[in-house]
């Protein structure tokens, strides 16, 4: 079991920001991603959809042979992670917004959430709302149009500031002091935000936080890989151009 890979899932390649922090903690692991980029974007996808597609995902990666699986995806955990764990005897690790340490440093009591529709709808993100951040405003908004033009490998330019000020500008004039990145592809538009974005509001993302979650399961399970150089297998079922692009096509990656 110490030996067998890490699985990572997302609807394409917004999983590889996760996929970069695990590898830089990790250096022992191996990993298996899965760009289901075929089924993007998930973001609309109705919850029960959304849930198939997980478990679908889920049992390829086991198939392949994978010890935990990260739902690199804000859309598939937040609809389908208590789900997943109910029906796989495996460890899971999710990514949700990262509310709670936005709630905690914020001085304006405003922060900002960008996610996909399918993440602000869902029960995990509206208890975790509740718990977490009820003392604090949330500004809310789904980011329409960004994960198909990210998947088009497309991180920059006028259309993406165009639909980035449509999303934001109200949460911007409310004076939020954070965005929460709520999509693993976001990360993405870093360069672009920052530059967009006023300097007083500081952008919070999960990758970190996912990557030190994996390392302390894969202790606590007592599977962690302590002798090996990390090997990565890339696999995708839509089309190829953006996964590469991302990779510097520095990896070989597999259609299935
Ligand atoms: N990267 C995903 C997320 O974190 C999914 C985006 C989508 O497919 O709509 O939500």
């Amino acid at each position: 079991m110490n030996n067998s890979p890490i699985g990572i899932f997302d609807s394409g390649i917004g999983g590889i920001t996760i996929f970069n922090s695990i590898k830089k903690l990790l250096p022992n692991e191996d990993i298996i991603y899965f760009s289901d980029n075929l089924n993007s974007p998930y973001g609309n996808k109705p919850i029960e959809t959304i849930k198939k597609i997980s478990f679908n995902n889920t049992q390829w990666l086991l198939d392949n042979g994978c010890k935990l699986i990260v739902v690199a995806c804000n859309t598939a955990t937040t609809n389908s992670i208590s789900d997943l764990r109910n029906k796989f005897n495996i460890p899971f690790v999710g990514i949700e917004p990262a509310i709670k340490p936005a709630a905690m440093k914020t001085k304006t009591g405003k922060i900002g959430v960008l996610a996909t529709k399918g993440t602000l709808s869902s029960d995990l993100f509206n208890t975790t709302s509740i718990d977490y951040a009820s003392n604090i405003e949330i500004l809310e908004k789904n980011g329409d149009g960004l994960v198909e033009l990210i998947e088009n490998g497309i991180f920059e330019g006028i259309e993406i500031e165009n639909l980035l000020h449509k999303h934001l500008d109200f949460m911007i004039n409310k004076k939020i002091d954070h965005l929460v990145l709520g999509c693993t592809h976001y990360p993405f538009l870093i360069k672009v935000l920052s530059e967009l974005l006023p300097s007083s509001i500081k952008i919070i993302d999960s990758g970190e936080a996912v990557a030190k979650q994996t390392k302390s399961l894969l202790i606590n399970n007592k599977i962690e890989n302590k002798s090996n150089q990390g090997k990565y297998s890339f696999y995708y079922n839509g089309d190829s151009a953006s996964l590469n692009k991302v990779l510097n096509h520095k990896f070989e990656i597999k259609r299935i």
